[in-house]
């Protein structure tokens, strides 16, 4: 088998919102997902060796089966009937991990499209968001990317009008988050705002950037620690006073996003913020 590279693109939450707690321990979620052109490579080769191996240019990954990348590779083998023996999955990462970007699960989702290309599998997308939603729940979403709207654990999706095109600064606090905690204290409170998604949906129709980037709406940035909560409005803040339209924390975070309609600005945002937050980036939609 020739090597396979591939991109793995980073998604942002333009909304999220918690709907309840189901009875298999997970929520119903209703967000508004978009692609950005940030991404990692994913090269896939076949070795002379046992087993199946993830190496990366971060030396915390994991690099077996704990790995998503790893988990979706088996699980499509298992479901085609391939070997995986002697795969190795290489992760150049650029997206940054555990940042609610879904880093880890646009990898799965690579691996996912690519072998079933190159092995001539012939699953349709809708198959292979299937097969990912074993992975992760927002692997799904990752299978297909683009604008979409996911809900139930996060694998129902319908496919939404591209958000027009627009400069995007991408800021990662230094504090790290966990998804279960946050859900845990979604659990514990009273949410009393929600997006506003239908009226989300109206501005993608309408094409209408100023009128999405006005409704991204995270219940996430609701119940953070006040410390963390603080951090992420400051760096809204910070966005929005170079000129960005809207700004929102994306999935259970920390990262923080702006979109902008000028070069200018956006250049200027993330200029200013890459001396406090070296994990700051400048992309676009996609
Ligand atoms: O599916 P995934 O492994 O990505 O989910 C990670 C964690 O996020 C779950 O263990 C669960 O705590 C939480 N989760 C949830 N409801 C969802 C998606 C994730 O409670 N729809």
């Amino acid at each position: 088998m020739e090597p396979i590279v591939t991109k793995a693109r980073a998604k942002l939450n333009l909304t999220l919102d918690v709907l309840g707690k189901r009875s298999d321990g997970y929520h119903d979620l209703c967000m508004v997902m978009q692609s950005v052109a940030l991404c990692d490579t994913v090269t896939i080769r076949r070795e002379a060796e046992r087993g199946i191996a993830v190496s990366s240019n971060l030396d915390f990954l994991p690099t077996g089966k704990n790995n998503l990348a790893a988990s979706a590779a088996l699980h499509l083998c298992e479901a085609a009937g391939m070997d995986p023996n002697g795969l190795r999955i290489d992760l150049e990462k650029s997206i940054p991990v555990c940042a609610g970007m879904g880093g880890g699960s646009s990898d799965a989702a690579a691996v996912l499209n690519a072998l079933n290309q190159a092995w001539k599998l012939g699953y349709a997308p809708q198959e292979l968001a299937a097969l990912g939603e074993r992975v992760g729940s927002d692997v799904p979403y990752c299978v297909l990317g683009g604008t979409a709207l996911a809900e139930g654990r996060g694998e129902i999706l319908t496919p939404l009008p591209s958000l027009p095109w627009c400069f995007v600064v991408i800021c990662k606090p230094h504090f790290a988050v966990s998804t279960p905690e946050l859900f845990a204290r979604i659990d514990g409170m009273k949410l009393h705002c929600h997006p506003d998604t239908r009226g989300m949906l109206q501005a993608l129709e309408n094409g209408d950037v100023l009128g999405v980037a006005r409704r991204m709406y995270n219940v996430f940035e609701d119940v953070l620690p006040r410390n963390q909560g603080g951090t992420v409005a400051e760096i809204k803040t910070e966005l929005i006073r170079h000129g960005a339209l809207g700004a929102c924390m994306s999935g259970t975070g920390p990262t923080v996003f702006g979109l902008f309609d000028t070069l200018v600005g956006a250049w200027r945002a993330y200029h200013d913020l890459r001396q406090t937050y070296t994990e700051t980036f400048l992309t676009v939609t996609i």
